[in-house]
């Protein structure tokens, strides 16, 4: 395993499960530290041990909705590791559903307090920090549902979309300082929160994973948690250096127009060329 992340500091919310959890390790099996937040402690105590306990990774109680809880977050980086290099806002729920018209302003309310309100925590107190130290990348998680229309429920779309927008101002502002700030756009992955979605059950993986296999671009093949965090292993390290305000799809060209269906024209035919001839005669 090549150490790309040697010598970093990274803070991840939403650390317990799914694709923050697969960011965590990736990031640890990549040489860095990090410090794990979420409010499922005992699924995110349970990740520093596998991480290889204290040395390598913290967890604390953190509730994105509070300002005070990511501020503390941040804050352990500085205390405990000395730095923070990288922080991946991934927290997140699927939140309020149905028809605009029928959704209830509370469910909104928090759907967007945890995805637009918990993400604007961690890049303000993150990049208080990077701003002073000259370098530093933010992540935040986006969806294709942040990208195009009818792909989430409302709220969830709404909260994406922001994400997007707060990433590009954010890279505007902090560039200067040398800090880079990008998204990340998956589609459908098979977690526990899309697995909760498909079938009622949100341990239910491998049927999760054959559904979106059939339903993928590519032939086959579901997204995986590790393919995101895959994509935030790129964007912490100095690989992606030149990379900042990229909102960057994982999605199998989904948002580009594949489908599993072959698209028009996949078959050679004669050239159309003016009103009623064909070919090139
Ligand atoms: N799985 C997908 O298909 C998919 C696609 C696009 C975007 N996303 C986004 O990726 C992120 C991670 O999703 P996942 O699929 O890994 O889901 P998941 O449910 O497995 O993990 C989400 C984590 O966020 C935590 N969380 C929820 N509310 C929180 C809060 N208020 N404070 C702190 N932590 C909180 C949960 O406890 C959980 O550990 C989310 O932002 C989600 O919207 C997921």
């Amino acid at each position: 395993m090549d150490k790309r992340l040697e010598g970093k500091v990274a803070v991840i919310t939403g650390a317990a499960s799914g694709i923050g959890a697969a960011t965590a390790k990736t990031y640890v099996d990549h040489g860095a530290r990090v410090v794990l937040g979420d409010i499922q402690d005992e699924a995110g105590e349970g990740m520093t041990a596998t991480l290889g306990g204290a040395g390598h990774a913290i967890f604390r109680h953190c509730n994105v909705t509070e300002e005070a809880d990511v501020e503390a977050l941040v804050e352990t980086a500085i205390a405990e590791f000395g730095q923070i290099d990288i922080i991946f806002n991934c927290a997140g729920i699927v939140g309020a559903l149905g028809p605009m018209s029928t959704t209830p302003a509370e469910e909104w309310k928090l759907t967007i307090d945890i995805m637009i309100n918990g993400v604007f925590y961690g890049m303000k107190h993150a990049s208080r920090h990077m701003k002073e130290a000259g370098s530093g990348s933010i992540i935040s998680m986006s969806s294709t549902a942040g990208v195009m229309g009818g792909l989430g429920p409302h709220a969830y779309a709404a909260a994406k979309h922001a994400v997007v927008g707060m990433t590009k101002n954010l890279a505007a502002e902090v560039g200067g300082f040398g800090v880079r700030v990008n998204c990340i756009a998956p589609a459908g992955m098979a977690t526990p929160m899309v697995a909760d979605v498909m079938t009622g059950d949100h341990q239910n993986l491998e049927e999760t994973i054959a559904t979106l296999a059939a339903l993928s671009p590519l032939k086959g093949r579901a997204g995986l948690a590790q393919d995101v965090a895959n994509a935030a292993l790129w964007l912490a390290s100095d690989e992606s250096g030149y990379t900042s305000g990229l909102t960057l799809t994982v999605d199998a060209g989904a948002t580009t127009g594949s489908t599993a269906e072959p698209p028009a024209f996949a078959e050679y035919a004669p050239m159309v060329r003016e009103a009623g001839r064909k070919g090139v005669d």
